[in-house]
Parts: structure tokens; sequence; C-alpha cells
């Protein structure tokens, strides 16, 4: 089994990379087979996908940022 990166972007979804089971509330799983974006704003028309509505709804949290190279 490898490694699942999950991770929030900044005012934006989580990031999910890797393959993983994901589980509807009717119990029915789907695999991914590419990187998914989870919706964390509560506006997706398309959950529980990121459909770019965060951006219309101006959404802000704070997300991963890359560790800086300077240490
Ligand atoms: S995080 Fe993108 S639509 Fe909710």
């Amino acid at each position: 089994m490898s490694k699942v990166l999950v991770r929030p972007l900044k005012d934006g979804p989580y990031e999910v990379r890797g393959t993983v089971d994901l589980v509807g509330p009717d119990g029915t799983t789907q695999e991914t087979t590419e990187d998914i974006y989870l919706c964390r704003c509560g506006h997706s028309a398309n959950k529980p996908f990121c459909d770019g509505t965060h951006k219309k709804t101006g959404f802000q949290a704070p997300g991963w940022t890359r560790p800086s190279s300077r240490g």
C-alpha cells in the first residue's frame, strides 16, 4: 500500500494525491485513479469534489505552504 498525501490548499480544497477508496453516503465505493480535490468550503455543486465555487464565494482558509528552502 502506498502513501497518500492529503493537504489543504490556501483558500481552496483538500488536494488528495494517490489512489484512495472514496465511500459515498450510500456506501458505494469509488477508487480514484488520479489526484482529486475535495471541497472544504461547502459550496460545491459536485460534492465531495471541488468545482471551483470557492473562488466565487471568497472562501478563506489557511493552506499548506512549501517549506522554505532557506531553512
Ligand atoms: S473548496 Fe472548491 S468548491 Fe468548495
